[in-house]
Parts: structure tokens; C-alpha cells; sequence
């Protein structure tokens, strides 16, 4: 059940340039579903009043705490990376379906590609298959050296592959660059819509599980700001709301 809570802050640190990882306390780990659900994070009563969508990197039931990981680029996450330990943030969440973990089964082989920002919701994921017996193998896509995160906490589960465009840390160019030459059973990712749009026409043969980076308002399926158009349907007319019904959508169900 989605909840709104007013959380209190145990951790932040920025862990990459304008990236920032957030750890609070919150009832509301109680309610999340699946790895890829995410938050809505109202970060000032005045400007900016709309909340912040943030996707939930980790959580931990026992200890009451969830972690976030997020780009500080605007008003709204530029207020949220000066809050500091002890601070109060007022949430809303779990929002969303996530990532189905139960798609792949033990032995067989996971591949994980994330971009940038999209990185982030694929470590729970990582966490849960490999607790699980699945093989896991990552795929990390950067800008550059600076912006690189969390690629030791993914080697702890399986073979992690880091590229940025520049060239200036593992391999140089894009994610797809890596995965053309791997062997999985089934791909979760999540990312830049055209490193999606590029993975789904690589892979139309295979599972492939989409979570979709989209512009929001409400969060819970009442604005339609997040829409993008369902595929099942000839006459074009037919939406799915990425907040909703997404934001992860196996590939094929929405045109991306
Ligand atoms: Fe309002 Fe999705 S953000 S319907």
C-alpha cells in the first residue's frame, strides 16, 4: 500500500559527481513489492512544489531503511543533497511495478545493463537474483570516469562491465558495445530511452524487462504527465501511465 511518510534522514554522501546516495528510516520499506518500485520526495513546501520521483537502489526490511541514489541536476535534488543526517524528508511510496525477479530461476543467467542514472534500481535487483541462484552479470554505462558509482558493490554479486562514452574508465563507447557478445537467459534494464529503444531491437528474440525514465507529476496515475503509448494497440490511442503501470514494461507492451 502506498504510503506517505515523513522519513528520517541516517545517511547521505555524494558517492560520484552530483551523485548523491541517500539512506533514510521508514515504515514504508515495509510495503515495497519488488527491486525497480520507486519514491516521490517533496523537497521544499514552497519551490519546487512537485514532488521528486526517486528510484529505490536498496532496501532492508529488518533495519527499517532504504537507500536511494540520485543525480543532483536541478532546484528540487539540489535542495534534497544539502540535507544532512538526523534531517526529516517527507515521502511517498512505494510507487510503481518493479523488476520480476521471479522471470529467471536458479542457474540460469541474468544480464543487468543500466545508464547512468538508470544504474541505481538494478542493485536490488542484482542483490535479490543472486540471492536467489541466479547468475547475475552487469552491464554499467557512464559519461565518464567521475560519474562511475557503485561498480565494486556489483562485482561483490557477479561480472561487472563499466563503458563510458569518453573512454576515460573500462571499455569506451555504450553499453550495447558490451552486450552484443554475452549469453543470458534474460535482460533487465534500465536507462536512457535510446539505449532501451537499441537493447529491445537487439533482443526482440529474448525476455527483456524495461524500466522507462519519464517526466512526472502525481506519481500515482491521476495526471497522465507519464504517459507513453501501449503497443497492443492498432489505433494508437491506447496509454500506459509509466508511473503506474510501469515504470518497468516488458518489452513490447509500450512504444518506446
Ligand atoms: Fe501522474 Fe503518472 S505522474 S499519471
Amino acid at each position: 500500500m502506498i504510503q506517505k511518510e515523513l522519513c528520517k534522514i541516517i545517511s547521505q554522501r555524494e558517492i560520484a559527481a552530483d551523485i548523491f546516495e541517500l539512506t533514510v528510516e521508514a515504515k514504508l520499506v515495509n510495503e515495497i513489492t519488488e527491486p525497480g518500485q520507486f519514491v516521490h520526495i517533496r523537497v521544499s513546501n514552497r519551490d519546487p512544489l512537485l514532488r521528486r520521483p526517486i528510484s529505490i537502489s536498496s532496501y532492508n526490511k529488518k533495519s527499517g531503511q532504504f537507500t536511494m541514489i540520485y543525480r543532483k541536476e536541478g532546484k528540487g535534488t539540489s535542495l534534497l543533497a544539502d540535507l544532512t543526517e538526523g534531517m526529516v524528508l517527507d515521502i511517498l511510496g512505494p510507487l510503481g511495478n518493479g523488476f520480476p525477479v521471479d522471470e529467471v530461476t536458479a542457474g540460469e543467467t541474468a544480464l543487468l545493463v543500466g545508464g547512468g542514472i538508470g544504474v541505481p534500481p538494478l542493485y536490488e535487483l542484482s542483490n535479490q537474483l543472486t540471492a536467489g541462484g541466479v547468475k547475475v552479470i552487469h552491464v554499467l554505462g557512464f559519461q565518464t570516469k567521475s560519474a562511475v558509482f557503485y561498480e565494486h558493490e556489483f562485482l561483490k554479486n557477479g561480472e561487472t562491465f563499466v563503458a563510458t562514452v569518453d573512454g576515460s574508465y573500462g571499455s569506451k563507447g555504450f553499453v550495447t558495445d558490451v552486450i552484443k557478445d554475452l549469453r543470458f537467459d534474460c535482460i533487465y534494464t534500465c536507462g536512457p530511452t535510446p539505449m532501451l529503444r537499441a537493447i529491445e531491437q537487439m533482443f526482440s528474440d529474448k525476455k527483456v524487462f524495461l524500466s522507462l525514465e519519464e517526466r512526472m507529476g502525481c506519481g500515482v496515475g491521476a495526471c497522465f504527465a507519464c504517459v507513453c503509448k501501449s503497443a497492443d494497440d492498432p489505433t494508437g490511442v491506447s496509454y500506459k501511465k509509466v508511473c503506474s503501470d510501469g515504470p518497468v514494461f516488458r518489452s513490447g507492451e509500450v512504444l518506446i
